[in-house]
């Protein structure tokens, strides 16, 4: 068992706090990815976790032990660093075996653990070579052998595949989570790219400016965002803006006027963010209550479906800019004018005498948003 958890970490640089408060739990043999933008406070999460930080406040505890005292070499974690270096000098197999030696293992230990680790990281014939002999990836997997040699109980993963180039960071990402399924080794990764927490995550914390935002499954984050910044951070988000007049049941928008969801109880006159997800706008069929015209922008072709920059049409002013997914078997051409209809969509409701950057960024006390389903047409799977 090795249930990693942290309580109200907090580290400041100077006087500017890098982490504000985080508690984290990662369950027993859970990945969970930490996801957000640069100086977010990701690495300075980690650091601290792996005893390289000292943290502020707040403690970290494994299986409800406090690990916070020890220093790095004592705790039970193993970090693989956002630019891991392998010793130049130093052939592969003594790479992998640096860490044992220093717990003064015998030789046979050793080489049967290095063994392992090159075994399981996919390279078992490359002991002999120096790190120079090897391409990124390969690189790459025996800096993971490193750390799991050591047989941690929490692996601790900084931007693991930001030196590879794309189509190897993909493979490696799939490798990574083989293994660590494989070892089933509880692990945080940090990443700034959100295609690969959503693919490896089992959770995903999403992080910014110190603080904790949302910690989901990548279904939950990706469909339920808690935040604007979290709905603009993961994937593409259209934003309108909306009021609430509160007397006949719609939401008022640009692209018209929307259901609003069941039971809400707001003032009159809320003012809110409506979220549409690119593939929840679809073209209007005769008869769609909802359907607003936009004239069609640019088409781009992105494989299995289309992306379309669309400018809505709601009288002599431009609505707004949007962007719809549909499948490539759906023609639209750049210039012409089409109808378009909402199927989904999510509402933010601003607190009161909070401002507009606030209402983007502060995630502590902000109301869930509330999910309309507009119509039971599946979606078009991206
Ligand atoms: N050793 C340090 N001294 C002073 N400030 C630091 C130090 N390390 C980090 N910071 C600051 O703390 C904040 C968080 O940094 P951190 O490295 O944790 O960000 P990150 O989320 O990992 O970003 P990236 O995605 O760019 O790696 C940043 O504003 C950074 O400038
Ligand atoms: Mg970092």
């Amino acid at each position: 068992m090795a249930t990693l958890a942290t309580v109200d970490l907090v580290k400041n640089y100077g006087r500017a706090p890098a982490v504000r408060g985080v508690c984290l739990t990662v369950d027993d043999g859970e990945l969970l990815c930490i996801l957000g933008p640069s100086g977010c406070g990701k690495s300075t999460t980690l650091r601290v976790i792996g005893g390289f930080e000292q943290a502020d406040g707040g403690d970290v505890r494994l299986d409800g032990v406090s690990i916070a005292a020890l220093p790095p070499n004592r705790r039970p974690t193993a970090m693989v660093f956002q630019k891991y270096t392998l010793w130049p000098h130093m052939r592969v197999f003594d790479n992998v075996a640096f860490g044992l030696r220093l717990r003064h293992l015998d030789k046979a230990t050793i080489a049967g653990k290095v063994g392992e680790a090159l075994e399981l990281v996919g390279l078992p014939e490359v002991g002999r070579r120096y790190p120079h002999q090897l391409s990124g990836g390969e690189q790459q997997r025996i800096a993971l052998a490193r750390a799991l040699v050591l047989e941690p109980r929490v692996l601790l993963l900084d931007e693991p595949l930001s030196n590879l180039d794309a189509r190897l960071r993909v493979r490696m990402r799939e490798e990574i989570k083989r293994i660590q399924r494989r070892v089933s080794i509880t692990t945080v990764f940090v990443t700034h790219d959100q295609e690969e927490a959503l693919s490896v995550a089992d959770r995903i914390a999403v992080m910014n400016e110190g603080r904790l935002e949302q910690v989901d499954t990548p279904t939950a984050v990706y469909n339920r965002p808690r935040t604007l910044f979290v709905a603009d951070f993961i994937g593409r988000m259209n934003r309108l803006a909306a009021t609430y007049p509160g007397d006949h049941g719609a939401l008022r928008t640009d692209i018209g006027l929307l259901p609003a969801p069941e039971g809400v109880s707001w003032p009159l006159g809320t003012e809110l963010v409506v979220a549409i997800r690119p593939e929840d706008l679809r073209l209007a069929r005769p008869g769609d209550g909802l359907a607003f015209r936009a004239r069609v922008e640019v088409v781009m072709e992105l494989g299995h479906y289309r992306q379309v920059s669309l400018q809505a049409i709601s009288g002599p002013v431009p609505g707004p800019a949007l962007i719809m997914i549909v499948g490539k078997d759906v023609d639209v051409r750049a210039g012409e004018s089409i109808a378009v209809t909402p199927t989904r969509y999510l509402a933010y409701a601003r607190p009161a005498g909070v401002t507009d950057e606030d209402h983007d960024r502060r995630a502590e006390d902000a109301p869930a948003p509330l999910e309309v389903a507009l119509d039971a047409t599946p979606r078009v799977a991206v």
